[in-house]
């Protein structure tokens, strides 16, 4: 059985799941409040990068199933079921996730809906607002019409976001009816029917599902990087330590990649939100856990400055830093909570003359940091260079050669701040490689430190 749907708010997560539930065989009407976002859509266009996603807007726009508005009165009117997809974000006023659209548009559908609907939240909240979501709509819709609400979280990466929505790793239902649990499995038929495993829950654990799993990943990140730290001042290689570690089942090789931290528009925000629910319910030791994980990824973004200003001789004061990477991760344009753009920020903030080159994201980045100058091509961040820093993996930047990028430079100094590069390969041509958790720091610094500190703890 197909069903009409509707998803509100057309970001990264809404636009993504309104193109995949009409992929998926259902009728769709994609609500958002802003005009040039929809008028994208509406012409079959994404209005950001995302694999995939072009294609299935497209083909569903011009087929009818997938429609377009501003108009939230419509989704009311036509749809029997309603994705709340808006934005989270991190509130102005402090680090709990601010809830003003979400209510926004629970208030608007409950003020227009006259048919029996379930509205199932998607957007990552603090746990107990789907509870206090559901008591708000029951105050406002008419008498006669049901409106319940339904928790669906979603785990889809920037990138995957097409993939992971027709094909996720699980699917979370958290229901406060058998009702509205077949109503969901109804729509994801055909996405369990593959065998994707189904969680059925109650409100609160969907709502901690999504932000749990991404303090979980968060911290496996943080972790590494503590370790990066530890292995650059005792001569350990961080990579080889991290596939050592993902062999064993219990741990995992994934999330465990060393470098200038995570950034972007979820991990961020969402381990701060969880803090500030953790701190309200009094739950200390997640308060003190989200904290140093925090903590721990702001310094892993330091550490790299550092080691840029160590390698210019302990002054980036006019230096020309080339900086590769200006997203917050490969395949993606997006530059939220960006590492790379916080790293190039620093630097210039400190005096240097810092040209960022990104394959997608300059645009996004120069509405953010105007201050910072973009170039057009990895050669022309390098040219003249002082020091070159890779600090986002997109995959081109692995393949450079760095025989013909010495040409280009002042000095042969690069970091890696994401172990994306042979470091042989850039050592054999004449580089000074400096690699996260794999010699950041200056050798016979670290070398001093293993050295006094065996000797400390051999005397005891
Ligand atoms: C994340 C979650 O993975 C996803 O399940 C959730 O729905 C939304 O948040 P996303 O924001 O797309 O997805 O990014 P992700 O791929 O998780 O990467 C987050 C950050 O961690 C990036 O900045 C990435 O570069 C960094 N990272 C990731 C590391 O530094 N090391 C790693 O080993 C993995």
């Amino acid at each position: 059985m197909t069903s009409a749907i509707s998803v509100i708010g057309t970001g990264y997560l809404g636009a993504t799941h309104a193109a995949c539930m009409a992929e998926l065989g259902h009728t769709v009407i994609g609500v958002d409040s802003n005009v040039h976002k929809i008028n994208l859509l509406r012409d079959g266009l994404a209005p950001f990068s995302e694999p995939g996603l072009a294609d299935l807007l497209r083909t569903h726009v011009a087929s009818g199933r997938l429609r377009f508005t501003t108009d939230i009165r419509e989704a009311a009117e036509q749809a029997d079921m309603h994705f709340v997809c808006v934005g989270t974000p991190q509130a102005a006023s402090g680090a709990a996730a601010d809830l003003t659209a979400v209510n926004a548009v629970v208030d608007g559908l409950a003020a227009s809906i006259r048919r029996d609907c379930l509205i199932v939240g998607k957007s990552t909240v603090p746990v107990g607002t789907a509870a206090r979501l559901r008591d708000r709509v029951a105050a406002q819709v008419p008498s006669g019409v049901s409106a319940n609400v339904a928790w669906n979280p979603e785990f889809l990466r920037e990138g995957h976001g097409v993939e992971d929505t027709l094909s996720p790793t699980r699917l979370v239902l958290g229901v406060t009816s058998a009702g509205d649990e077949r109503l969901l499995r109804d729509v994801y038929r055909a996405v369990i029917a593959a065998g994707t495993p189904v969680h059925v829950t109650d409100l609160e654990t969907a709502e901690l599902a999504k932000t749990a799993a991404n303090a979980f990943l968060a911290m496996k990140v943080s972790f590494i990087n503590a370790t990066a730290d530890l292995s650059d001042r005792s001569g350990a290689d961080v990579v080889a330590l991290a596939d050592v570690l993902g062999d064993d089942p219990r741990i995992g090789r994934a999330f465990l990649n060393a470098g200038v931290g995570f950034g972007g528009g979820c991990l961020p925000k969402d381990i701060r939100a969880l803090a500030a629910t953790a701190e309200a319910l009094g739950a200390t030791d997640a308060v003190r856990l989200l904290a140093e994980v925090d903590n721990a990824n702001i310094a892993a973004r330091e550490r790299v400055v550092d080691a840029a200003v160590e390698l210019c001789d302990g002054d980036v004061t006019g230096q020309r830093i080339g900086v590769l990477g200006a997203a917050f991760k490969p395949r993606s344009d997006d530059v939220r909570d960006s590492p790379a753009l916080y790293v190039a920020h620093e630097l210039h903030s400190r005096g240097a003359k810092v040209r960022v080159y990104d394959p997608e994201a300059n645009v996004n980045a120069r509405a953010v940091r105007p201050e910072l100058r973009y170039v057009a091509s990895p050669d022309t961040a390098a040219r003249g260079a002082d020091l070159l820093m890779l600090l986002t993996d997109w995959p081109e930047f692995a393949r450079l050669d760095p025989a013909a990028v010495a040409g280009l430079v002042k000095h042969r100094r690069i970091i890696d701040g994401r172990n994306a590069l042979d470091a042989d390969r850039w050592t054999a041509a004449g580089w000074q490689l400096r690699a996260v958790g794999r010699g950041l720091r200056r050798a016979d610094a670290a070398r001093a430190a293993i050295a006094e500190v065996g000797s400390a703890l051999g005397r005891r």
